[in-house]
């Protein structure tokens, strides 16, 4: 049996990969699909802290680039509503382990995301995932499958994470105080979200600036990683 030995991460520097996309436009997302339309799929996973800026980048990125969005959270929501009671006046109680965050819901909400994302890389799909931390288990599935790995590490200076994170306890967020709480006590330190070695590619980018994030380095990244796949099918 041959093995390849897969390349280490590199750091899509928005200068570097530029240069090698040279007299390609990146940024149009219609080319971009065309183009990984015929390459390995691609799964483009964002992770961060709670409050990085994850679902605004995987949004810009899945909206940018054409793909479909995988999100832990979505589909934690989707099994708390499924296991919630109705009081007489209509409101919506969710079960108490709902409200624990990294709880029973989160767990079986990554298990779910890890099958579905399975089936998509299965079936060729490059697509967007995101969920705080990108585990070993999903970068693995994703090269079984023999799909491309490109991490979007989502940051932001931490004064401005926790000004978010505040803003999330007055907007009713469940779990909300108790991210704060793990905030303010030093528990959400950038190595604990950093994706994993084994991804191809690593892009970061800092959205302490707020507004519309530029997801250009993805897009670049993003084609870096179909010529990738071309080089390797050869
Ligand atoms: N450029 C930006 N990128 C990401 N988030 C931003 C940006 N500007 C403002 N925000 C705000 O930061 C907050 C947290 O972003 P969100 O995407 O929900 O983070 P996460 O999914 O990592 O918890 C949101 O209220 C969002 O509107
Ligand atoms: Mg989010």
């Amino acid at each position: 049996m041959v093995a390849w030995a897969r390349p280490l991460p590199r750091t899509v520097s928005g200068q570097a990969a530029a240069e090698e996309d040279r007299g390609n436009d990146v940024t149009d997302a219609s080319r971009l699909r065309e183009l990984a339309a015929d390459a390995r799929p691609i799964v483009v996973g964002v992770c961060g802290c709670p409050g990085a800026g994850k679902t605004t980048v995987a949004s810009a990125v899945a909206d940018q680039v054409g793909l479909a969005r995988l999100h832990r959270d979505t589909i934690k929501n989707g099994l708390g509503v499924s296991t919630a009671t109705v009081d007489p006046d209509g409101t919506l109680q969710l079960p108490e382990p709902f409200h624990v965050a990294g709880g029973p819901f989160s767990l079986q909400a990554e298990t779910i995301l890890q099958q579905v994302a399975r089936l998509l890389v299965q079936s060729g799909c490059s697509f967007v995932v995101e969920t705080s931390v990108l585990t070993s288990e999903l970068l693995a599935l994703v090269h079984a499958a023999d799909g491309v790995f490109l991490a979007v590490e989502v940051v932001a200076d931490p004064a401005v994470v926790e000004t978010r994170l505040r803003a999330r306890t007055t907007e009713g967020e469940a779990t909300a105080h108790q991210l704060l709480a793990q905030f303010l006590r030093g528990e959400m330190t950038r190595p604990i979200f950093a994706p994993p070695r084994e991804a191809d590619w690593t892009v970061v980018l800092d959205t302490s600036k707020g507004g519309v994030p530029d997801v250009t380095p993805v897009q670049l990244g993003f084609r870096a990683a179909i010529a990738e796949t071309w080089q390797r099918s050869g």
